[in-house]
């Protein structure tokens, strides 16, 4: 289990190897996290992300899956692009969609950990434009980190409101994984 750390700031500050980017399929930039990532990165981002269009993902990046690019002007030796499902309102639909939230979180982790990345940081995927109830994007995000056996030793969830640090705080205590 790698030790989890839970900050509040700007994940385009992180000095990390991998900063997860919380994408939309199209992999073209958005709001959000998004489209800060591509604002402080720079164009070369969306170069490598054209490339990716135009080979590996045509159709574009399914949710719950992940890919890498270069991290241009950031200070990160890589993005993981990956795309959270849309919050469907409660019900089946969402239990179904939970499964690709984790997925993205899991992706992204097995990505970077292909990468030879030692440390990943993430925002709370889904939890902004895609509505996604923070209490139980947390649980998700969290219990995603706590699980996985792949190597990076670091995983960094950087909240960009003391809201958000908060409620993760409040998850990880109830469900019982370590913090920092
Ligand atoms: N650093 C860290 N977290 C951030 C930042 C930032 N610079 N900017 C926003 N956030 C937070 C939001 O407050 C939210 O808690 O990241 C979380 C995810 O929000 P979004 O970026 O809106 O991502 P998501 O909800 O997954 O929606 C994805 O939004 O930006 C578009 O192109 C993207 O269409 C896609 C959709």
């Amino acid at each position: 289990m790698p030790r989890i750390e839970l900050v509040t700031g700007d994940i385009t500050a992180e000095h990390v190897d991998v900063i997860v980017n919380a994408a939309n399929s199209s992999l073209m930039g958005g709001g959000g996290v998004d489209g800060a990532i591509h604002r402080a990165g720079g164009p070369t981002i969306l170069e490598e992300c054209r490339m990716l269009r135009a080979t590996t993902f045509r159709a574009g990046l399914p949710t719950g899956e992940a890919v890498a690019t270069g991290a241009g002007r950031l200070a990160a030796r890589w993005i993981v692009h990956t795309v959270g499902p849309v919050w469907p309102g409660p019900g089946p639909e969402a239990d179904e969609r939970r499964l690709l939230l984790a997925a993205a979180y899991r992706n992204s982790i097995g990505v970077a950990a292909g990468l030879g990345a030692a440390s990943v940081a993430f925002p709370a995927i889904s939890a902004g434009i895609y509505g996604w109830p923070a209490d139980d994007a947390a649980a998700v995000a969290l219990a995603a980190a706590a699980e996985t056996a792949e190597p990076p030793a670091l995983v960094r969830f950087v909240l960009f409101s003391a809201r958000m640090h908060d409620e993760f705080r409040r998850v990880a205590e109830r469900l019982g994984v370590e913090v920092a």
